[in-house]
């Protein structure tokens, strides 16, 4: 298994690390355009493998795609992160720019692979892989379900002094304020999580999650790394070992929700040919009501792409 992660900042390469610690991957390559980066990360993550107990070989490159040859996933993070005061969406010239060029340059080399984009806006730059690669949809996907349920569990297991272990969630739609928390679909070990916290309390978690990586940024001035950087990991482990996990991914929807043709954070069983089945769930009116909001702001700036393209 060759897993290859264009990007070596802040998230490829805790991608990167996230993925090494698993130590079901042959070789990791790692890829970006700054001179020296991906091989002095390369470098560093291998001579973390003595310490941290895996045989996956990790090595770096500078812009050259031919190393990334015969990958079997390949995990797309390059491009700008948000900076305070901007939103994901106004990374769409920029990003687009990369994330065409980066697919183009990746699909020559591994024609076979599966795509993992991260790159924000995240479903947009999913659609500009899928556009660019032509791949069948099934093998071009975003990571930012996993990641924004995280954040939600997380706010969950502090709420009630629980461990974030036993809480299971789902979150639909796109990745952004209008994502949609599933109060219905979460549980606490089984139990309905409506049953152990306030619905006041519920709701300000639900809140705080829309805009969790805002969060973040205002502390940091610059985007998360960590949970980011696993979540995609997650993925990549899921279809690499075809584990058949049920995680939240954004994918093209042809028909599913009463949705077409855009991209949007859903239920999906990965495995290993990608993204293995869409599972829709019975949504109620309210839910699906706030579904198709995400999914408008979603296509007014797949609209934006078009245009930049055109
Ligand atoms: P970063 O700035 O630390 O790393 C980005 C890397 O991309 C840099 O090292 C840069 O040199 C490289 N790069 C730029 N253009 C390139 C090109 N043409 N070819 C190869 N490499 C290129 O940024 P960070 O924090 O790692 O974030 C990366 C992206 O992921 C951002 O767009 C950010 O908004 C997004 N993101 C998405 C999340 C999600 O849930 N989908 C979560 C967190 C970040
Ligand atoms: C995040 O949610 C900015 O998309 C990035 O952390």
């Amino acid at each position: 298994m060759k897993v290859t992660i264009i990007g070596s900042g802040n998230v490829g390469a805790t991608c990167a690390d996230t993925i090494a610690r698993g130590d079901f991957a042959h070789e990791i390559v790692l890829l970006d355009i700054k001179e020296g980066l991906s091989e002095g990360k390369g470098l560093d993550l291998w001579q973390s493998a003595p310490i941290n107990y895996y045989d996956s070989k990790v090595v770096g490159f500078t812009n050259d795609y031919s190393k990334t040859a015969g990958s079997d996933i390949v995990v797309i993070t390059s491009g700008l992160p948000r900076k305070p005061g901007m939103s994901r969406d106004d990374l769409i010239n920029t990003n687009a720019g990369i994330v065409k060029t980066v697919t183009e340059n990746v699909i020559k080399y591994s024609p076979d692979c599966v795509l993992i984009i991260v790159s924000n806006p995240l479903d947009v730059m999913t659609y500009c892989a899928h556009k660019v690669s032509r791949f069948p949809k099934n093998r071009v996907m975003g990571m930012a379900g996993i990641l924004d349920t995280a954040r939600y569990r997380a706010f969950l297991a502090e709420a009630l002094n629980i461990s974030p272990k036993d809480i299971q969630a789902m979150l639909m739609g796109g990745h952004g304020d209008t994502m949609v928390p599933l109060p219905r679909y979460t549980t606490v070990s089984g139990i309905p999580v409506t049953e152990l916290i306030e619905l006041q309390k519920l709701q300000a978690i639900i809140e705080r999650t829309k805009v969790g990586g805002g969060e973040l940024v205002k502390l940091m001035g610059t985007s998360a790394w960590y949970a980011p950087g696993s979540a995609a990991a997650q993925m990549v482990e899921a279809i690499a070992k075809n584990q058949r996990r049920v995680f939240p991914v954004c994918v093209l929807l042809e028909g599913e929700y009463g949705l077409k043709n855009v991209y949007q954070g859903v239920p999906v069983v990965l495995g290993k040919n990608g993204i293995e089945k869409i599972i829709e769930l019975k949504l109620n009116e309210t839910e699906m009501a706030l579904l198709q909001k995400s999914a408008e702001s979603v296509k007014e700036v797949m609209g934006v792409m078009d245009r930049l393209d055109g």
